[in-house]
């Protein structure tokens, strides 16, 4: 079976994505530092398909310790999803984040070089763009990033796009999420935020198990459909599966390829909130709020290059996605914790 070291695969998106790995044939070995997760992530992949994937409790910026998990692996490609996400925090925190993720990136890709391993899908982010002049957004577009978290990946991707220009036999698929949501149908995984969390899904699901009060929505003065801001949620269970679309690109030694993955569509908070409500069966509190520094009023993602080149099409819609994720955080309503 082809190994894939799967860099993070214990968080949201990694441990979906090794499920799908798993059920589509590949021995997945997951290399994570538990910083943003928890170890009973093995046990629920364990439950979904009935294989246990070896773990290394690892930090990405430990380069001996990670040489280590390459002496002991013949890896056909690498998945890298380990970084810190939060752009909050990431303005509070800048050196955090250059070092973790940045660090994290370089010692993976010498690592590649030195044992051989020459493919990589790499989480880039709809971050990368920026407020983009218009929507939808398309691969050819400006990158401007405005934080350090969206800088540390626009720099990954400019390191890889350099290496890659002298590199030939190295291949690279630069992933750029839009906005992921949802959760595995068994409920058996999800997203698990640490304290308040800083993003829409996670938030509303909380407000309705009543862990807190109110759903703060951050503007109702922008120019969209209702005034609230409007993005493209992708279930993550479709973004899981782009990872494995990649992979079959990337075999066909196809260089560096980048990709927008999303649905297309776009959904206002409003939206979100009431597809939520329905998915529930009730109604959820909110109350208007000044908007949030930094946010922009519009996203969302032409996908066209996904299908055309690796045929990347999301198959569930925003009430799928409300259902699922409803389902996870009343199955877990402390998320992984005992
Ligand atoms: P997550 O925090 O749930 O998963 C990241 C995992 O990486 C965690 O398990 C964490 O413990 C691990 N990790 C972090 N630094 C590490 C290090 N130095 N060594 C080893 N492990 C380390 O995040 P996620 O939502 O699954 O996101 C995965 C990737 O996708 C991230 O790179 C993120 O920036 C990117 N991304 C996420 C979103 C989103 O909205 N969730 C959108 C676009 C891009
Ligand atoms: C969505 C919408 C908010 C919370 C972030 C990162 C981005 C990417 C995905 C990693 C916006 C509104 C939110 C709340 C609200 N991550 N909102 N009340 O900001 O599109 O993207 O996650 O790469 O880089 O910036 O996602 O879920 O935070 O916000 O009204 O409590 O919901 O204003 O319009 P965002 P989000």
């Amino acid at each position: 079976m082809k190994k894939i070291l799967v860099a993070g695969g214990m968080g949201y998106i990694g441990s979906h994505t090794v499920v799908n790995l798993i059920e589509n044939g590949y021995d997945p070995i997951i290399v994570d530092n538990l910083s943003n997760s928890n170890i009973e992530v093995l046990n629920r992949i364990n439950m979904i398909t009935g294989k246990k994937p070896a773990f290394y409790k690892v930090d990405l910026c430990d380069y001996d310790k990670l040489e280590n998990v390459f002496k002991e692996n013949d890896f056909v490609a690498a998945i890298h999803f380990a970084g810190l996400k939060a752009v909050g925090e990431s303005v509070e925190k800048p050196l955090m984040y250059y070092q973790n993720n940045l660090i994290s990136t370089l010692n993976l890709i010498e690592l590649m070089e030195k044992y051989k391993v020459n493919n990589l899908v790499f989480s880039s982010s709809a971050t990368v763009y920026g407020d983009p002049i218009s929507v939808p957004i398309y691969e050819t577009f400006d990158l401007h990033v405005t934080n350090p978290y969206g800088r540390t990946k626009l720099m990954i991707e400019d390191i890889l796009r350099d290496y890659c220009k002298v590199h030939k036999e190295f291949n690279v698929a630069l992933l750029r999420y839009f906005n992921p949501i949802g959760a595995h149908p068994s409920g058996l995984i999800g997203e698990d935020p640490n304290g308040i969390p800083n993003n829409l899904m996670p938030y509303i699901t909380q407000v309705a198990i009543g862990k807190r009060e109110c759903l703060g929505v951050f503007g109702n003065d922008y120019n969209t459909k209702d005034g609230t801001g409007v993005r493209d949620y992708i279930h993550v269970c479709d973004l899981a599966y782009g990872h494995v679309l990649a992979l079959d690109k990337l075999f066909t030694n196809s260089g560096l390829v980048t990709y927008n993955l999303g649905t297309g569509n776009g959904y206002s908070v409003l939206e979100v909130l009431h597809a939520m409500e329905k998915a529930c069966g009730f109604k959820i509190p909110y109350q208007i709020k000044p908007r949030r520094e930094g946010d922009i009023a519009t996203c969302y993602a032409n996908c066209d290059k996904a299908f055309k080149e690796i045929g990347f099409k999301a198959k569930y819609n925003i009430d799928d996605m409300c259902r699922d994720s409803w389902n996870w955080q009343k199955k877990n309503p402390n998320g992984y914790k005992k």
